[in-house]
């Protein structure tokens, strides 16, 4: 339930409809800067790209019935940025899917945890992906919810891994293309940590050890 908070906002000029200022969308979470080894994308690239992305969007969707399918839990911080720039009235849906565990490598096995809430019959669907590794778990939900006759079903990832993938896939709308490295931040986890971080890193190889040891 959701109940009714007073924001103390600071730092904006910027006003809302109720004449109270807004709070800044600034990332603050700075606690995981010493465990990354190197940033892959800033958090001003990803924000950039996803502005123009929700532009591209909001022109190809125009005048029909949008449906965001997130896959959970890494497309979560993804998908709530990128829908606050599609500016339509559009519905979304989440499915949770397993590939990895705890491990870095895709195991290329691929289990519904949790799916859809509603039919997508007819529908326009956007499924959102954080990242596209091996390619597996994308191809197997593309042929699954292919089964279930949308009107039309895209892909828009935030990333994909150069020269791994093992499928082949049409990904219509992709931000960036990273080499193929374990990354965090940005809802991509290690061990379901990271997932705060603003922006998209490697780990320092020390974080590993100290995880197994
Ligand atoms: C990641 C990512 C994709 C998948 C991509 O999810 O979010 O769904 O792996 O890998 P693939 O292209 O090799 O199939 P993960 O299983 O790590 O789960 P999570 O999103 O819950 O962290």
């Amino acid at each position: 339930m959701q109940v009714n908070v007073r924001i103390e906002a600071g730092g904006s000029s910027l006003g809302s409809p109720s004449g109270h200022p807004l709070p800044t969308l600034t990332p603050h979470v700075k606690i995981f800067d010493g465990d990354i080894e190197q940033i892959l994308l800033s958090s001003e690239d990803i924000q950039g790209k996803i502005a123009e992305t929700g532009e591209q969007l909001t022109r190809d969707y125009a005048g029909r019935d949008l449906l965001l399918v997130g896959v959970l839990k890494g497309a979560f911080v993804f998908m709530a940025d990128l829908s606050r720039h599609i500016n339509l009235p559009l519905e979304f849906d989440f499915m949770a899917v397993s590939s990895y565990g705890a491990a870095t490598q895709t195991s290329g096995v691929v289990r519904i945890l949790k799916d859809l809430d509603h039919e997508i019959i007819g529908r326009h669907v956007l499924v959102v992906e954080d990242i596209v590794d091996s390619g597996l778990t994308l191809s197997y939900l593309l042929k699954n919810l292919r089964t279930r006759k949308p009107a039309s079903l895209e892909v828009c990832a935030l990333m994909q891994k150069t020269g791994v993938q093992r499928v082949p896939l049409d990904i219509k709308y992709k931000l960036f293309e990273i080499p193929s490295v374990f990354v965090v931040g940005y809802g991509l986890d290690f061990a379901e940590r990271f997932r705060n971080v603003p922006y998209v890193g490697t780990l320092r190889p020390e974080v590993y050890r100290d995880a197994v040891s």
